[in-house]
């Protein structure tokens, strides 16, 4: 399913709504690259052209099936353990240790008890943690960390005037989306005053949770798919999977679109109700706190800056573990399912999705294109985007593909599902977009262990040929016309908002068979397991 599809926003075509806190603009990912343009309209350009033009037929979709979780108000209330209750550090080191930080070398790993340690050395995000009794003050977006009694009543302690404020989404560089995250606000509470009238009183807990707090965005850009992942699940997962779902998460921007197309995504981070942070009026304690996110690229997990050495296969294990749950409960008959599953799987041709867009980046000759994958062996399925399916149906499709292609766009985010190490994707690079799609997508399938190929778009297979001239600097050399000609704009508008690709059928053939031709290795491959 495509994430736009399902933003409750209606965005108002050509003004963009995007001083709305709701709304979950799409796309602006690509200003890294734009910045080296240098442009001064470019947030314009990025929340008018690109969002609008590009995602608004997607973004006008209603929820239909939107489905609530619990939040904030409804929230259990756990184990009633001590008000003193601190972290614990259990020997053996199991999954009910509080070892906040799983970032290797973070001036963090190594912090105190009864501390707040901010790492802001990364460009994307800051991270800070809290280890000891946190509490929410919802009405100022605060959390409190409470000194244990004994410190407390030697008066001031160092930490205690110190405030460190936290936007927790990892576009740290990117201003414009970065003043519509919510900032948070740590601190050390204040020491008992003289008068006998205790902060800490002021603060009791209403729910006492006993899984530390990870605060994280659904805001942001995280309407559009490839956002909601890149920006939000992929660093949540690098943030607490240590924890095992031992975590709760406090969501700002919360809305109830977002928990429920991500509702399993959102049970595989954590076996805890979501708590709605800004919405919430309950006092929340905690045994400790995370607010932020880590990040190390582009759908990227960096095993060697995680002391468990995961890696993107490891979330998407997560994402199938979520996505398969409903555990079997007959184990006879579900063999026998299993085994016809695996005869007819054995039975039939390879199985290539083709990812169908609509509006922009359309392949003109997708049934010219379905024959042709057809006659070469294939079974082929065509997965429209916008379809209105949630993304477990989304799974379980991908799930059964051997083979995924599609034209560059926040769709092929769903290569997420595709069964490492046995899938093949072929990004399809419309002109001018081939960087984006590599940095996006290609680069993040391969270190997923699928066999990536990036099929580039010739000029004459562009609709951009019926509206340039054959000698124009936008057909002959992209790369050399954005430097010259418009930057971002150029790319928002014309190469991203404005191309359709018509396929070279021979070309193209090559790319298919070469699909097949690994699927068909895979499929030797298991049967000799
Ligand atoms: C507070 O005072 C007690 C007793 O005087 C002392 O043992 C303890 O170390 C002090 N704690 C701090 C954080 O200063
Ligand atoms: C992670 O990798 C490092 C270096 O290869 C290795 O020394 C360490 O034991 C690994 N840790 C885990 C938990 O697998
Ligand atoms: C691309 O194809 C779609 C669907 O057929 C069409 O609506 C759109 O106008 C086309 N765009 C261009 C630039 O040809």
């Amino acid at each position: 399913m495509e994430a736009s599809a399902k933003l409750p926003v209606v965005v108002p075509k050509g003004v963009g709504g995007m001083d709305n806190d709701d709304v979950a603009p799409a796309g602006g990912k690509k200003q890294a690259a734009a910045g080296r343009w240098g442009f001064v309209q470019f947030f314009f350009v990025l929340a008018v052209v690109f969002c609008v033009l590009l995602y608004a037929p997607r973004v006008l979709v209603l929820s239909p099936y939107g489905y609530s979780i619990d939040v904030g108000l409804f929230a259990p209330t756990p184990t009633t353990a001590t008000a003193s209750s601190v972290p614990q550090r259990v020997a053996g080191g199991n999954a009910v240790a509080l070892d906040l930080d799983n970032q290797v070398r973070s001036p963090c790993s190594s912090m105190r008890d009864h501390t707040i340690c901010c790492d802001r050395s990364s460009v994307h995000t800051d991270v800070c943690f809290m280890a000891g009794d946190v509490r929410t003050d919802a009405a100022s977006l605060s959390l409190l960390l409470f000194p244990p009694h004994q410190q407390a009543q030697n008066g001031t302690s160092s930490e205690e005037d110190k405030e460190e404020r936290v936007r927790p989404y990892p576009r740290k560089w990117e201003r414009f989306i970065m003043d519509k995250v919510p900032e948070v606000r740590l601190r050390v509470a204040a020491p008992r005053r003289p008068d006998g009238e205790r902060e800490e009183e002021e603060h009791r807990c209403d729910v006492r949770h006993d899984a530390p707090l990870l605060v994280m965005s659904a805001g942001g850009y995280t309407g559009n798919l490839f956002h909601a992942f890149n920006d939000g699940f992929l660093p949540s997962w690098l943030t607490v999977q240590h924890l095992r779902r031992r975590v709760v998460l406090g969501v700002v921007s919360y809305n109830p679109w977002w928990a429920g197309m991500f509702g399993e995504v959102i049970s595989g981070l954590s076996d805890h109700p979501v708590v709605d942070l800004l919405h919430g009026t309950r006092t929340h304690c905690f045994p400790g706190a995370i607010v932020g996110t880590r990040y190390h690229g582009i759908l990227i997990v960096d095993p060697a800056r995680l002391r468990d050495n995961k890696t993107i296969v490891d979330f998407h294990q997560m994402l199938a573990d979520a996505y398969e749950k409903p555990p079997r409960e007959t184990a006879r008959p579900a063999q026998q399912q299993d085994l016809r599953d695996a005869e007819q799987r054995r039975r039939r041709r390879p199985r290539l999705g083709i990812v169908s867009r609509k509006g922009t980046r359309v392949i003109e000759n997708q049934a010219a294109v379905a024959r042709l994958a057809s006659s070469v062996g294939f079974d082929v399925d065509i997965l429209e985007t916008a379809n209105g399916l949630p993304l477990s149906a989304w799974y379980a499709s991908l799930r059964a593909c051997d083979a995924l292609v599609g034209v560059h766009g926040a769709d092929l985010t769903k290569f997420l599902f595709l069964r490492p190490g046995r899938a093949s994707l072929t990004q399809i690079a419309p002109l001018g977009v081939s960087p984006i799609a590599r940095e996006d997508f290609g680069e993040p399938a391969a270190r997923m262990g699928l066999a990536y190929e990036q099929y580039e778009v010739r000029a004459g297979e562009s609709s951009l040929a019926r509206r340039y001239a054959p000698g124009d600097v936008v057909l002959t050399d992209p790369e050399a016309a954005k430097r010259d000609k418009g930057g971002w704009n150029l790319v928002a508008r014309v190469y991203l908002g404005g191309q359709n690709v018509t396929l070279d059928l021979a070309r193209f053939r090559q790319t298919l068979a070469r699909m097949h031709a690994h699927a068909m290795r895979q499929r030797r491959r298991q049967e000799r397991l």
